[in-house]
């Protein structure tokens, strides 16, 4: 073992790959694994430390998952959170019920600061907690470490240290939303099992290229390069383990911000990379022509990529493989009992029919986006592609308003520019996480020199995120907006007047379409 190993037992649910992103940015080596696996391999792993994750109804029951007991018997010190503190009360022969009543977000609990994984902790903590299941009385030989209210063992241990250690939290130290969730995890991980903290991501990357390999061999795979963080970190990673094996495909739909498409190109020429850039603007607008209706447009969006995708792979001729750059927060589980069936969702419109692939490979798929960005970092790809925001599949298309034309596009793109160049100049771009300009389909009057104008309005819209499913608007300070307004509508012909979009997520999206 190269490497100093934690090993994750996934019992369900989707704290698994969050807990393992933890013990990741921790610089600890971590497999997940699923709560079947069996003890000899478990053991092969020479695991410093076991988590048991929560699970998918986080509650213990008689036909809920279990592990191998003869994990106990590893000498090695286990962690349980939610369903995984319950499995070890049960499991070590103590007493776990489901009342009605479940504790859920976040509480104060009183922790002991005695305690092996509290050591240096105020005694009043923030977490967040998320069980049905009570735990009514604890095994022979383990001690409370801390309740609340409505939670008599939000935590526990084993006691007498010449045991190995057990460590139960009703609380989820992995989310965000846990105030000293880090320390509690830090303290397990070094205190506890003695971690060193030697992983670092190029030993993520070193990894994955064997891994891609092994899978791969000889055979040829394709990929469609959005330019996006998520495809282009694929394609970095990918060329690296297979070069000429890999093929990629650039569709230019025409609905791509200013000079995007020659950044992408320029971007990737120097790994000389087998790189297709297809210039199908036409295609697209063409069939777009007249379009207002938002779903309507993402359709035909979604299904002119497909086509589009799908004559130029078969111009490569028969691929064994297809890429996808689908990340963790993709991924919706669809499983129990961490058995680990997934279900992708897919960037623009789905998979193409028509290309005979043999498999889908998905090598960033356990990754959460910060980490994919260091992944491409790692790789040697360039700030303009690892820090890129997020961009919708659908392009410009779903920010121009009503219909689409080539002038409105153009107007879009000048005036998205210098918002964005706005930003960068004030040095506040990485506290936003997305920031845009959105051309509606009102117009207003307006003055310029004498002349009465009557032209487009421009909204400009900027958003602060931990996950994109709900946002704060961003409070940029006023003389960067003021900026803005005065150089869009100075140079940007068309647009007479610029607002600012001041809606959270929800009730808006952070999209306009
Ligand atoms: P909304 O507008 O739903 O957007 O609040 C949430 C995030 O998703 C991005 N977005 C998309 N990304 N394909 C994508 O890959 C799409 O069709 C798409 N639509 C929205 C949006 O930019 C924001 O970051």
């Amino acid at each position: 073992m190269e490497h100093q190993c934690v090993l994750i037992l996934d019992f369900g649910g989707q704290y698994a790959q969050l807990i393992a992103r933890r013990v990741r940015e921790l610089g600890v080596y971590c497999e997940v694994h699923p709560h079947t696996l069996n003890l000899g391999k478990a053991a092969q792993l020479e695991p410093i430390g076991i988590i048991f994750s929560g699970g998918q109804d986080s509650a213990y029951t008689e036909d809920s998952p279990k592990c191998d007991p003869g994990v106990y018997r590893l000498g090695v010190p286990i962690l349980g959170i939610g369903y995984g503190a319950q499995l070890i009360a049960h499991q070590q022969g103590g007493k776990v019920t489901t009342p009605d009543r479940r504790e859920r977000g976040r509480v104060k609990v009183n922790v002991n600061a005695d305690s092996r994984l509290f050591l240096g902790l105020a005694p009043e903590q923030d977490v967040w907690m998320s069980h049905p299941g009570c735990i009514e009385q604890l095994p022979p030989g383990f001690a409370r470490t801390a309740h609340s209210g409505a939670t008599p063992y939000a935590a526990f241990e084993s006691t007498g240290l010449d045991k190995t250690p057990l460590f139960g939290l009703q609380f989820h130290p992995e989310t965000e939303q846990t105030d000293s969730g880090k320390e509690i995890l830090r303290t397990f991980l070094f205190t506890v099992c003695g971690a060193t903290g030697d992983w670092t991501m190029a030993d993520y990357a070193a990894r994955a290229v064997e891994e891609i390999r092994a899978q791969v061999g000889d055979g040829k795979v394709l990929l469609a390069l959005s330019g996006g963080v998520d495809s282009s970190v694929v394609a970095a990673l990918l060329f690296k383990a297979i070069g000429s094996q890999l093929s990629c495909i650039f569709v230019d739909h025409g609905l791509m911000r200013k000079d995007e498409g020659n950044e992408i190109m320029q971007a990737f020429k120097n790994l000389k990379l087998n790189l297709v850039r297809v210039d199908a603007a036409e295609r697209f607008l063409s069939k777009l022509a007249g379009v207002t209706d938002p779903e309507r447009k993402r359709k035909i969006i979604g299904e002119e990529f497909i086509r589009v995708f799908e004559e130029q792979a078969k111009k490569i001729g028969k691929v064994d493989f297809l890429a996808q750059g689908t990340i963790y927060p993709d991924i919706i589980e669809s499983g129990t009992g961490g058995k680990d069936v997934l279900k992708s969702h897919h960037n623009v419109g789905g998979l193409p029919e028509r290309i005979d692939f043999r498999e889908i490979i998905e090598p960033v798929r356990t990754l959460f986006k910060s980490e994919v960005r260091a992944l491409g970092t790692e790789l040697g790809l360039p700030a303009c592609l690892t820090g890129r925001q997020p961009f919708p599949g659908p392009g410009l298309a779903v920010r121009v308003i009503g219909e689409i034309t080539r002038e409105k596009l153009e107007i879009l793109r000048e005036a998205d520019f210098i918002f964005r160049n706005e930003i960068t100049k004030a040095g506040i771009a990485p506290e936003i996480s997305q920031y845009f300009a959105v051309l509606t389909d009102m117009r207003s009057v307006g003055i310029n020199g004498e002349k009465r104008t009557y032209e487009h309005t421009l909204v400009l819209r900027a958003v602060v995120t931990c996950d994109f499913m709900t946002a704060q608007w961003a409070r940029i300070p006023h003389n960067v907006l003021a900026s803005a307004s005065a150089r869009i509508t100075a140079s940007v012909r068309g647009i007479n007047r610029v607002v600012y979009d001041i809606t959270d997520k929800p009730p808006g999206a952070i999209e306009w379409e």
